[in-house]
């Protein structure tokens, strides 16, 4: 193997990268239900795509199930961070669960404008990819009317009943995909409803535009995300498309050295970048640099990139008042 004291030069980390308001509000939600109404907690999916994040809940007392029957009748329950069906809402309170829904209010907005067009007798076309937990809960808003597009050729194949179509997509999509798809759907439905702003959230696209700018400068990319985060791997494929080859990891100990010996073509010290997903915690990010460290590298330098300042607030129930008042 290859001399570590030298391996890696300088790490580059990526701004914006890792938890986004919509991660810290859900993650915030199943903490405070933990100390409002004491384990368990049930929380249907995943609260968000994080291995790490999910086993800290766990041994905090939540358990994560997907079935409703899972549930004991009386618990509380937390919707995960990606949305539910309206099926899901409907059994979860006929079953008389006491529910806080830990939806992003970035998906959440998305299904307000399903619902309202669907009244204006809209279908329509959803880009997003199929079986993600907030693809079935925003197309799960309708009975029916409601069509997934994955890629460029799924589109022609669309058979809308009626004139009035509109197009919602997926938040954490690939910008870059996303335009393309919504260039085809325009194509063959000139006619179609665009949303104002675009579905794709803030965060998605920050994080999307900071790889953009890093993956250019640098040897090699590590995003750290866990394998069912749709915005973590599109960072990743987003460097590799950029020419960067790059490495998504759920923990600092799925870094192999050997990525590193083999992307050191001429006996520099490396530069390496280093993102993290929106459902990545920034502990893990820390454990990555310190192991980047441990291989040698020498400086940490952070880009320059947009400051996040959004913030959602909390469901009533377990918000700031609430928890002063227990
Ligand atoms: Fe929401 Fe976007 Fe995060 S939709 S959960 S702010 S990745």
């Amino acid at each position: 193997t290859a001399n570590t004291d030298t391996l890696v030069g300088e790490v580059l980390l990526a701004e914006p990268r890792g938890f986004c308001a919509g991660v810290d509000r859900a993650i915030e939600i199943v903490e405070r239900a933990l100390t409002k109404f004491g384990a368990p907690i049930y929380v249907r999916h995943e609260i968000v795509h994080n291995t790490y994040v999910v086993n800290d809940l766990k041994a905090k007392g939540a358990i994560f199930i997907e079935d409703l029957a899972e549930v004991p009748p009386g618990a509380t329950l937390v919707f995960s961070a990606h949305g539910v069906s309206q099926a899901v809402r409907r059994e979860a309170a006929e079953r008389g669960f006491s529910v806080f829904d830990a939806t992003c209010p970035l998906v959440n907005k998305v299904h307000i404008e399903v619902a309202k067009l669907a009244k204006e007798g809209y279908e329509f076309i959803m880009i997003g990819h199929k079986g993600h937990p907030e693809v079935e809960g925003t197309m799960g808003q309708l009975n029916e009317g409601i069509y997934l597009v994955e890629d460029v050729a799924d589109v022609a194949a669309v058979r809308p009943r009626g004139t009035k179509l509109a197009v919602v997509t997926q938040t954490t999509l690939s910008v870059d995909d996303a335009a393309e798809i919504l260039a085809e759907v325009k194509r063959c439905f000139p006619e179609v409803r665009e949303p104002k702003q675009q579905d794709i959230c803030y965060a998605t696209q920050n994080r999307q535009d900071a790889v953009k700018v890093l993956a250019p400068t640098v040897d090699l990319v590590i995003v750290v995300g866990s394998p069912t985060s749709s915005n973590s791997n599109r960072l990743r494929e987003l460097a590799q498309r950029l020419g960067t080859t790059a490495f998504m990891i759920d923990a600092a100990s799925d870094l192999q050295q050997q990525w590193l010996d083999d992307a050191r073509r001429d006996g520099q010290p490396l530069r390496v970048g280093l993102t993290a997903g929106a459902s990545a915690p920034d502990i893990l990010v820390q454990q990555v640099i310190a192991r980047l460290k441990a291989l040698g590298a020498g400086a940490v330098r952070k880009m320059e990139g947009v400051k996040e300042t959004v913030h959602f607030p909390l469901p009533l129930g377990l918000g700031d008042k609430s928890m002063a008042e227990l």
